[in-house]
């Protein structure tokens, strides 16, 4: 095949298509979303489908020993691969897009180069990732995390989820529990091709986004213990009300955000109250914080400020304030080649293109520690995600796949 006939190549979109309308109608909710917490039943049966799907394509498939997929084609050849790939994990309120058009349109990538012919320096391969989303086992990008040597696979397998349950137990229970040695060899390169999930590329008219990097993450879960007591019966100034207390971390992040000013995120996303109950002022309240930055330091002084807070809001309500650390990232710069190779070639396909970094977290940033990483961004309609409402219009979905496919197709036809 000559360099041009490879160059000509495309992705199918109603096979993309297809591909994605067939996984969301697993897990469905109500407005076109899906529910499939990570290791669920209905995770399961979203695995078991795309698995279906590369075992169709002739991949090699390996499960590893955090329930981590992988197709390669080649079959046989065992050296490293150029990899793309994402999640089917999503939140309990997720839309149809958010890492599965990344799974989905690697496997599409792969069947347009298996039916081509065209001959590979490196082998390809398509991953999903267990519990990329972090709502039922934190942290986020678990499975990835441990497959880059970041967490043991004893810690990851020892996570507990919200709702109690062992993630070394559910990936059992789900067949998932695979023999593939983890952390894994690293890739040649990773590649990750990602809905957008805010209005950046919407707002400017730009189809293809090349990802600069991840911005810091910083998850908190407080436990504040209070005093129940009777709603009527107890004065305002005898109270230890956790109920009240978390409303004002909640109000405070909100207001330290605003105060350090943008690109400074806050979110109180969680707020659990015991015993929760119209006429009791509550006893204990277990919620969470998450705060993001794009710079190392002003995540430091985001929970510093965060911390110092709970310890005076402790003293003066009178109850105590506990932390757990859920999650901690730092940011994360992706490969200066990987990302002008993505520009590069959705300029050569007539698409416009900018540099932004993710204010999401992705698999890509953990696979950055141990190979040449990278991800391209498609614009998410009116910048929804984390939502049933999450929307990519076919043209981009499209365009991002093409891009995805000649990004892969250059590192995996190059010698190097
Ligand atoms: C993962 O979806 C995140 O919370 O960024
Ligand atoms: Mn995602
Ligand atoms: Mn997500």
């Amino acid at each position: 095949m000559t360099r041009a006939t490879v160059d000509d190549l495309e992705i199918s979109l109603p096979r993309l298509r297809a591909r994605l309308d067939a996984l969301a109608e697993l897990g469905a909710i109500e407005g076109g979303g899906c529910a499939r917490l990570a290791l669920t039943d209905d995770d399961r049966l979203g695995r078991d489908l795309v698995v279906s799907w590369m075992r169709d394509l002739g991949l090699r498939i390996d499960v590893d020993e955090i329930g981590n997929v992988v197709g390669t084609w080649p079959p046989e050849r065992t050296d490293a691969p150029v990899m793309t790939g994402s999640h089917i994990d999503t939140v309990a309120t997720g839309g149809r897009f958010d890492g599965t058009l990344g799974v989905l349109a690697g496997i599409e990538v792969l069947e347009t180069v298996i039916t081509s012919g065209v001959e590979l320096a490196h082998p390809l391969a398509v991953a999903f990732f267990t519990d990329e989303e972090g709502s039922r086992f934190a942290p986020d990008m678990l499975g990835s995390l441990v497959f880059a040597g970041g967490m043991s696979l004893e810690d990851g397998l020892a996570v507990r989820a919200v709702d109690g349950a062992l993630l070394g137990e559910e990936l059992i229970r789900i067949g998932y529990a695979g023999p593939q040695p983890c952390p894994a060899r690293p890739p040649h390169a990773y590649v990750e091709l990602h809905i957008e999930q805010g209005p950046v590329l919407e707002a400017e008219a730009v189809t293809i986004g090349a990802v600069t990097g991840v911005q810091g993450i910083s998850w908190t879960e407080l436990t504040i213990i209070g005093q129940s007591n009777h709603a009527g019966t107890t004065p305002m100034s005898m109270r230890h009300d956790a109920g009240y207390a978390a409303a004002e971390v909640a109000s405070f992040v909100r207001r330290l955000a605003a105060d350090m000013g943008s690109p400074q995120v806050a979110t109180v996303g969680r707020i659990e109250l015991h015993p929760n109950l119209v006429n009791v002022v509550a006893a204990r309240a277990t919620i969470t914080v998450d705060l993001r930055n794009t710079d190392e330091e002003l995540v430091g002084v985001a929970e510093r400020r965060l911390f110092e807070f709970c310890d005076e809001l402790a003293e003066r309500e009178g109850v105590s304030i506990e932390r757990r650390s859920l999650a901690r990232f730092a940011p994360v710069d992706f490969d200066e080649r990987v990302i002008a190779l993505v520009e590069e070639i959705a300029r050569a396909r007539g698409l416009s293109t900018r540099r932004l970094p993710s204010g999401a977290g992705h698999d890509a940033q953990m696979l950055a520690r141990v190979c040449p990483a990278g991800m391209v961004f498609v614009p998410s309609v009116r910048g929804i995600s984390h939502n049933p409402a999450e929307l990519t219009a076919d043209a981009d979905l499209e365009a991002g796949a093409n891009v995805l496919l000649h990004v892969l197709l250059r590192l995996a036809t190059d010698e190097r």
